[in-house]
C-alpha cells in the first residue's frame, strides 16, 4: 500500500493528534500519575469495554458477504405463481447477502470440532429491505414449543455448579422429551459433525408461508445445498484428531478459501406445499421435529448463492450481526408453526441486550435502502432515520405537515381466518418415533455404526433411569436401534466392571428389557 502521501497520523477519537502513545504522564520520571492523562484513559477504558456479551447460543462463528442469483423460476414454474418478493422474480437478478455460520452451544472461543447443529443464518439486503433465513444444517429441532426452549438450552450448556458440559444432564432432558428422538438420531451420527462450513447444507427448519399477489399462501420449507463441493462429515475420532491441532478449523477453511478465490456456493431449494392442514399425512407439516419427505415434496431449485468477500473486521461485521426470524419481505410470511413464533420474538429481545438498541443502525444490519422511521433517540443513534424531504419537526404520523405517509400495498393480503378456543395443548398428530426409525434406517452401515457408538459413549455415564428412557426412545423408533444401543451399554458396563458380576447382571437385564419392549 502506498503510504507516502496519505495522513498517517495517529490521533484520539476527539481528532487530536497523538504525540506520544508510549508514555503516560508522571510527576518525574517515575512518579506517580496523574488522573488528567486524557489521552491514557480514554484508550483503556475502551478498551475495558471491547467485548459485548456473546449471543447466548451460537457464539461461535464465521461469516463472509456475497451474493443470492434468482432463477426466475421455482423448479419449472414462473416464481409468481407462488410468491411476489422481488428478489426471485426476475433471472438473473442479484441481491447482497451476508452469512454468518455457527456452532451452538459453546463459547465464542470453542473448537468448531464440537458434536453440535450448525447455524447457518443468512441476510438477503433486498430491494424492499431485509430478509433473514435464519437457519441450521440439520433440517429438524430437538422441541416444537417454544417454551422449552430455555429448558433445552440449560441442560445442553455446562453444568451451573461445575462449569462442565454434561452428557447426563443433556439426556436427561433428552429422554423426557421423545419429539427430541429424530434430532439426536441425526446428531449422534456423522451428520452431527459437519466437516467444515463450505461443505454443509442448511436449512430454514420451521415451515414459512410464500405469498402471491392474489394473497394466496402456500407453505415452504428452505433448503440450501452446496453445489461447488461435496457435502462432508466427521466421525468423531476424525474430529478429534482436527481439534488437537486446530480449533478453528472451519473459521479457518472459510476465510482462506474465499481469499484464494475458491468461493463457496449454494442452491437455495424449497418444498412447497398447499397451506392446510394436510389430514393424509402422519405428521403435522407445521411441526419442526418432521421431515417433509423429498420424494413427496420435491426439492424446486429457487436460485444460488456465492460467498465471495471476506469480512474486514470481525467484530463490526460478525460479532455485531444481528439475524432474526422476523425479518421477512413483501411476498414472505410467518406460518402458525408455533417454535417459529416463539423465535421471533427471541432474536430482537436479546439483540437489543446484546448490541444496543440501536442495533439496526449499524452498517451490517441496516437495509441497503433508505430507511425513513419515526423512531428517535436511544443508547447510541448516531443518524436519524428520516427521510430527506421530511419536516424535521414532525416524528410522528399521521401529519399534514410534511411527516412520513404509509406505503401503498404491493398486493392482497393474506389473511388467515381462525375460530378456534385459545389453549395449552400439545398438536395432535405428534408421532415422535415413526421419522426417527425412518432416518436410523437411512442411514448408511458406517453412519449407524458411528451413531450407536457415540450414543453407548455418551449414555454410559447416564444414571439408568436416563439409559433405559432413551432405550426406550430408541425402541420405539427401531427395534434394532434400541437392542443395538442397549447392547452396546450392557457391553460397555460389563468392560468397566469386568469382575464385577453385579454390573454384568445389570447389563443383562437392561439388554432384556429393551428386548422386551420391542416384541
Ligand atoms: C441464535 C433463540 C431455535 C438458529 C439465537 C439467539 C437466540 C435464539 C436468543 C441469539 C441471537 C443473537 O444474539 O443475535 C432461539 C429460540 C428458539 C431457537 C428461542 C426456539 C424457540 C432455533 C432454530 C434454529 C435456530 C430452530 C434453526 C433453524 C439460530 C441461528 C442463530 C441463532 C443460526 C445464530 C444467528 C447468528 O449467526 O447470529 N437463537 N432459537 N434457532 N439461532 Fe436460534
Amino acid at each position: 500500500m502506498d503510504t507516502e502521501n496519505q495522513d498517517m497520523t495517529l490521533t484520539d477519537r476527539q481528532g487530536h493528534p497523538i504525540t506520544d502513545n508510549q508514555n503516560i504522564r508522571t510527576v518525574g520520571n517515575s512518579g506517580p500519575s496523574t488522573l488528567e492523562n486524557y489521552h491514557y484513559i480514554e484508550k483503556i477504558s475502551h478498551f475495558d469495554r471491547e467485548r459485548i456479551p456473546e449471543r447466548v447460543v451460537h457464539a461461535r462463528g464465521a461469516g463472509a458477504h456475497g451474493y443470492f442469483e434468482a432463477y426466475g423460476k421455482v423448479g419449472t414454474e414462473a416464481v409468481s405463481t407462488y410468491t411476489r418478493a422481488k428478489l426471485f422474480q426476475e433471472p438473473g437478478k442479484r441481491t447482497p447477502v451476508f452469512v454468518r455460520f455457527s456452532t451452538v452451544v459453546h463459547g465464542g472461543h470453542s473448537p468448531e470440532t464440537l458434536r453440535d447443529p450448525r447455524g447457518f443464518a443468512t441476510k438477503f439486503y433486498t430491494e424492499d429491505g431485509n430478509w433473514d433465513l435464519v437457519g441450521n444444517n440439520l433440517k429438524i429441532f430437538f422441541i416444537r414449543d417454544p417454551l422449552k426452549f430455555p429448558d433445552m438450552v440449560h441442560a445442553f450448556k455446562p453444568d451451573p455448579v461445575t462449569n462442565l458440559q454434561n452428557p447426563e444432564r443433556m439426556f436427561d432432558f433428552v429422554s423426557n422429551t421423545p419429539e427430541a428422538t429424530h434430532m439426536i438420531t441425526f446428531l449422534f451420527s456423522p451428520w452431527g459433525i459437519p466437516a467444515n462450513y463450505r461443505q454443509m447444507q442448511g436449512s430454514g427448519v420451521n415451515t414459512y408461508k410464500w405469498v402471491n399477489q392474489e394473497g394466496n399462501a402456500v407453505l415452504v420449507k428452505y433448503h440450501w445445498e452446496p453445489i461447488k463441493h461435496a457435502i462432508k462429515n466427521l466421525t468423531q475420532q476424525e474430529a478429534e484428531a482436527i481439534q488437537a491441532k486446530n480449533t478453528s478449523h472451519a473459521t479457518q477453511d472459510l476465510y482462506e478459501a474465499i481469499e484464494r478465490g475458491d468461493y463457496p456456493e449454494w442452491e437455495l431449494c424449497v418444498q412447497i406445499l398447499s397451506d392446510d392442514e394436510h389430514a393424509e399425512l402422519d405428521f403435522d407439516p407445521l411441526d419442526p421435529t418432521k421431515l417433509w419427505d423429498h420424494e413427496q415434496f420435491p426439492f424446486l431449485p429457487v436460485g444460488k448463492m456465492v460467498l465471495n468477500r471476506n469480512p474486514e473486521n470481525y467484530f463490526a461485521e460478525v460479532e455485531q450481526a444481528a439475524f432474526g426470524t422476523g425479518v421477512l419481505v413483501d411476498g414472505l410470511d410467518f406460518s402458525d408453526d408455533k417454535l417459529l413464533q416463539g423465535r421471533t420474538f427471541s432474536y430482537s429481545d436479546t439483540q437489543r441486550h446484546r448490541v444496543g438498541t440501536n442495533y439496526l443502525q449499524l452498517p451490517i444490519n441496516a437495509p441497503k435502502k433508505r430507511v425513513a422511521t419515526n423512531q428517535r433517540d436511544g443508547q447510541m443513534a448516531f443518524i436519524v432515520d428520516r427521510a430527506p424531504e421530511q419536516n424535521p419537526h414532525v416524528n410522528y404520523e399521521p401529519s399534514s405537515l410534511g411527516g412520513l405517509k404509509e406505503a401503498a400495498p404491493s398486493g392482497q393480503e393474506h389473511q388467515p381466518a381462525y375460530k378456534a378456543k385459545l389453549v395449552r395443548e400439545q398438536i395432535s398428530r405428534t408421532n415422535d418415533f415413526k421419522q426417527a426409525g425412518d432416518t436410523y434406517r437411512k442411514f448408511a452401515d458406517h453412519e449407524r455404526d458411528e451413531l450407536i457408538h457415540n450414543l453407548v459413549d455418551a449414555l454410559n455415564i447416564c444414571a439408568p433411569v436416563i439409559q433405559a428412557k432413551m432405550i426406550e426412545h430408541f425402541t420405539n423408533a427401531d427395534a434394532e436401534y434400541g437392542r443395538r444401543v442397549s447392547e452396546g451399554l450392557a457391553q460397555a458396563k460389563s468392560q468397566m466392571a469386568p469382575n464385577s458380576s453385579a454390573a454384568a447382571a445389570e447389563g443383562e437385564a437392561l439388554a432384556e428389557q429393551s428386548g422386551q419392549r420391542t416384541d
